[in-house]
């Protein structure tokens, strides 16, 4: 289908001296004439403001450790380096309306708790000693591990390892809920919570995969299931690998989700790991929604808007809105794990979500 601006249907007024004295009248009164705007507004497919970002690990990594000696944890709130899209600083967005920065916290530091409107979660990069209460629930993680801190719960961490600092990514809505005049954040009136029960209770709960608490009552709309680790999550995948091909797309991709619903595990944010076999590469597709991806394993390249980014573990690049993005492992015998995370749960929920197969070079962006 073409896109013609000047196409009956689409605003396509000729301006003239009239017209722009009309346009001044109209100013004046904090008003304007729809048909200048109409079709910036209302374009024919997505026009993101966000580009295709691709952060090395391996040059962030000084700059996050030198943070421990610049600032206190809890004088900076968190010790964060964030990771912005060039055109999208002033709302400090990584992609889209999602946020994305690296977490260090030095050996045996401990935060204070507070919660905001925002959602968030954490994918370990570095480290073994990482630790965060969320709403009284105490969970460890290590690298390669996913967890959650849904919207307005309670939440500190902190580094109870004694050989090195934990680095971890955090994602949130951030822009999102900003966007939307929403934000709300408390410090928590103790400043830190009391535990309660055992280190990693919902993974004891409701860790089981298919098997489901019989007469669970839990009603929140956000996984009661707050840590997904490592182990569990790479042998899915392997197994996986060894039944099916998978996704022409992604390969062997797992969504990390609510074990009760089967949905996502949060409102705002889903997220997923996939698998890429040696040798694997896939082909190109797009949706409507943000993206941000962490290599966990291996190495690969990927190709997003016809950019190529070749990704060792610990990168992070971002996907926007309706760019095609194809992916595969640079190695011929290793296998290669991509995390991701999105704002699809928000496009499926108000009907914007959309998914297209590249349509030539047999589905391979031109490169
Ligand atoms: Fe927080």
């Amino acid at each position: 289908m073409a896109h013609d601006d000047t196409a009956l249907g689409r605003a396509r007024v000729t301006d003239t001296p009239e017209l722009e004295a009309y346009y001044q009248r109209l100013e004046s009164l904090e008003a304007g004439a729809l048909w200048k705007v109409a079709n910036k507004i209302e374009p024919w497919y997505p026009q993101p403001q966000s580009v295709p970002v691709h952060w090395r690990f391996a040059e962030l990594r000084p700059l996050v450790l030198e943070a421990l000696n610049l600032v206190t944890g809890d004088d900076a709130g968190r010790r964060v380096v964030a990771l912005y899209n060039p055109a999208r600083r002033d709302i400090a967005a990584t992609v889209g309306l999602l946020y994305s920065g690296l977490q260090v916290m030095g050996p045996g530091e401990a935060m204070t708790a507070h919660r905001h409107q925002a959602a968030a979660l954490r994918f370990v990069i570095e480290g073994t000693g990482a630790w965060t209460i969320v709403d009284g629930q105490k969970l460890t993680v290590r690298p390669g591990d996913f967890a959650i801190t849904p919207n307005w719960t309670w939440h500190e961490h902190g580094n109870e390892g004694v050989d090195g600092p934990v680095i971890w990514q955090d994602g949130l809505d951030i822009p999102l809920v900003n966007a939307l005049d929403a934000p709300f954040y408390e410090v928590h009136p103790e400043l830190y919570q009391k535990q309660m029960g055992v280190a990693n209770s919902s993974l004891q709960i409701y860790g089981a995969g298919a098997l489901r608490p019989f007469g669970d009552t839990w009603s929140k709309n956000h996984s009661p299931l707050l840590a997904y680790p490592w182990g569990p999550t790479y042998d899915a995948l392997r197994a996986a690998a060894r039944a099916t091909d998978g996704s022409p797309y992604d390969g062997i991709i797992m969504e990390y989700s609510n074990p009760l619903t089967g949905g996502s595990v949060m409102p705002t944010m889903s997220a997923h790991m996939q698998l890429l076999r040696p040798g694997e590469a896939t082909l190109a597709h797009r949706q409507v929604g943000s993206k941000i991806y962490t290599a966990a394993k291996g190495s690969g390249t990927s190709i997003v808007a016809g950019q190529r980014f070749d990704w060792v573990v610990g990168d992070i690049f971002c996907v926007p809105s309706w760019a095609w993005h194809e992916h595969a492992n640079a190695s011929q015998s290793e296998d290669a794990c991509l995390f991701s995370f999105n704002d699809f749960p928000v496009m499926r929920s108000l009907g914007f979500f959309r998914e297209e197969a590249y349509p030539d070079n047999d589905g391979h962006q031109p490169r």
